[in-house]
């Protein structure tokens, strides 16, 4: 990102890493994150205003622990050390730490003995989100105590010359209620960085970057339907107008008029054209007899290359292909945790750009699935299809177990569409981060009438998450429940009870293949 007002965050393996970035990002202050062992010439020449050391699970005395070859303290800028980042603060420094001391996990009450500067504009006492083993018992020569709990005498710290601080709670969580305003602090007051992120900010520079990379060449996008590819088509139509080519393909696994509405806002509301394939038949017949969920990702993402390449053949000038990838995305590969095991191979148009040699370009790679959605704000996307929930490349397939079939697909789509309507109807669209239904591969025996039934089961699945990589299943009221299980199971032909899952992620996933 072009901007010289940038804080970078050096990853130490918390789970609240990509936390710490969005909130920085929310304070109007851009922030990249970076593993601990970036070296230190590469630091430099990002040029930050500040640094802060996120918490990490290790102890800085393990024998692997994350220690940066390099003194990060004195790059000459501002440092913020968080839990762990404040362990090696007295690791570095030469604080004394208690290595036996009690682990503390949870609320605590933070006392604040100095309000001059990342405590300015704060009360005097204050919750905060403590997570840690062990903990400061002296300051570091030269550094001043100003904050303690009940517990912990050394809560927070600062050196003399008022550049280097550490704070043993989370602030960038959200039982941190002051958090922010601490982080805003720092960024803006000790670090100086000015507020010059924005959605607006963010489409002017990306748009010029856009212009120059590609100068006269054609783009090619696949269009899934999604927030995510709907809102880079959008963008780069205004950079590179019809040098923009969009492609969508109908793969018959979507919901109820689902590529209907997708061209139909491009159509009407932009007046980009789109080309629309319907790849309905080729699916189906591919995934014929197909049980196995890896099986049946795999053939998608195949006949999704396969339908994608033949109609990208008609535009002669495409050198680039354009895939709305996220930050969180492209953390996971830089992250200091090693490689994840593969749960599930997620589907998009992977192997496509060698095989037709395309460059890739990747517009919201800097970017949280929440600003994405308010880059799509700004550029007019309407506020009812920006907040969509995600939805899987793979679509209905991975959520009918078993085969997949038309009659299936029918029943699936119907139940959707009443889960979804009487979500609406609750108003609760909005809290829930994807909820959908699932057909199970079981049929079990009801009585309607006076008539014995033996039918399907359908699973309810609804989760709040931020970012998909973690989630826990939605509370609903009881009564949306009730009407929504009546609902499916009169008017769904094909259905006779239905079940809510209760599994949060982890140890689930959100779909459940
Ligand atoms: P899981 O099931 O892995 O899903 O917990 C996390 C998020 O990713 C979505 N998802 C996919 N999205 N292609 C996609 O574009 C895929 O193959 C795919 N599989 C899962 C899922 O809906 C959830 O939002």
């Amino acid at each position: 990102m072009l901007t010289s007002e940038k804080i970078i965050i050096l990853d130490f393996g918390s789970q609240y890493t990509q936390l710490i970035a969005r909130k920085v990002r929310e304070c109007g202050v851009y922030a990249e994150i970076y593993p601990f062992s970036i070296n230190p010439e590469k630091l430099k020449e990002l040029q930050p205003k500040g640094i802060i050391l996120s918490g990490g699970p290790s102890s800085v005395y393990a024998d692997d622990a994350p220690i940066p070859s390099f003194d990060v303290f004195g790059i000459g800028v501002p440092v913020l050390g968080i839990c762990y980042g404040l362990q090696l603060l007295a690791y570095t420094k030469g604080g004394a730490v208690d290595r036996a001391a009690r682990r503390e996990f949870g609320r605590a009450e933070l006392l604040i003995d100095s309000h001059d500067d990342l405590f300015k504009d704060l009360p005097s006492a204050t919750n905060v989100w403590m997570s840690h083993g062990d903990a400061l018992t002296e300051p570091p020569k030269g550094f001043t105590v100003i904050g303690h709990s009940d517990n912990s005498p050394i809560c927070a710290v600062r050196s003399a010359d008022r550049k280097i601080f550490g704070v043993q709670f989370h602030p960038e969580v959200h039982h941190t209620p002051l958090g922010n305003k601490i982080l805003g602090n720092f960024v803006r007051t000790i670090c100086k960085c000015r507020e010059v992120w924005n959605a607006e900010s963010f489409i002017e520079s990306t748009i010029k970057i856009i212009r120059e990379k590609v100068a006269n060449d054609g783009v090619l996008l696949a269009l899934s339907g999604g927030v995510d590819s709907t809102v880079a088509a959008v963008l780069l139509h205004k950079a590179i107008g019809e040098k923009l080519h969009c492609v969508h393909i109908d793969s018959g696994v979507m919901r109820t008029d689902e590529s209907k509405t997708v061209v139909d806002l491009f159509n009407q509301s932009f007046n980009i054209s789109v080309e629309l394939v319907d790849g309905t038949d080729l699916f189906l017949e591919r995934l014929k007899d197909i049980e196995d969920p890896e099986q049946k990702r795999k053939i998608i993402g195949k006949t999704f290359i396969d339908l994608f390449e033949e109609s990208a053949k008609k535009y002669k000038d495409i050198k680039w292909l354009a895939q709305g990838t996220l930050y969180p995305d492209v953390i996971e590969s830089l992250s200091v945790k090693g490689p994840s095991a593969t749960i599930k191979s997620h589907h998009n148009v992977g192997g496509l750009p060698d095989k037709m040699n395309l460059k890739i370009i990747e517009p919201f790679r800097e970017l949280f699935k929440d600003e994405v959605r308010e880059v799509g704000r700004q550029l007019g996307v309407p506020d009812w299809f920006v907040k969509r929930h995600p939805f899987p490349g793979p679509g209905l397939a991975i959520r009918i177990l078993g085969e997949v079939s038309k009659q299936r697909l029918e029943i699936l789509r119907k139940a959707d569409d009443i889960y979804l309507e009487e979500i609406r109807n609750a108003r609760l669209y909005d809290e829930i981060w994807q909820a959908f239904t699932v057909l199970l591969p079981v049929s079990s025996v009801g009585v309607m009438g006076d008539e014995r039934t033996y039918e399907n089961v359908c699973a309810l699945r609804a989760v709040t998450s931020t970012d998909g990589m973690t989630a826990d299943w939605y509370t609903f009221p009881p009564e949306v429940l009730a009407k929504i299980s009546n609902r499916i199971i009169n008017e769904v032909r094909g259905i006779n009870r239905v079940v809510y899952d209760i599994t949060s992620k982890p140890p689930g996933t959100i779909e459940w293949e």
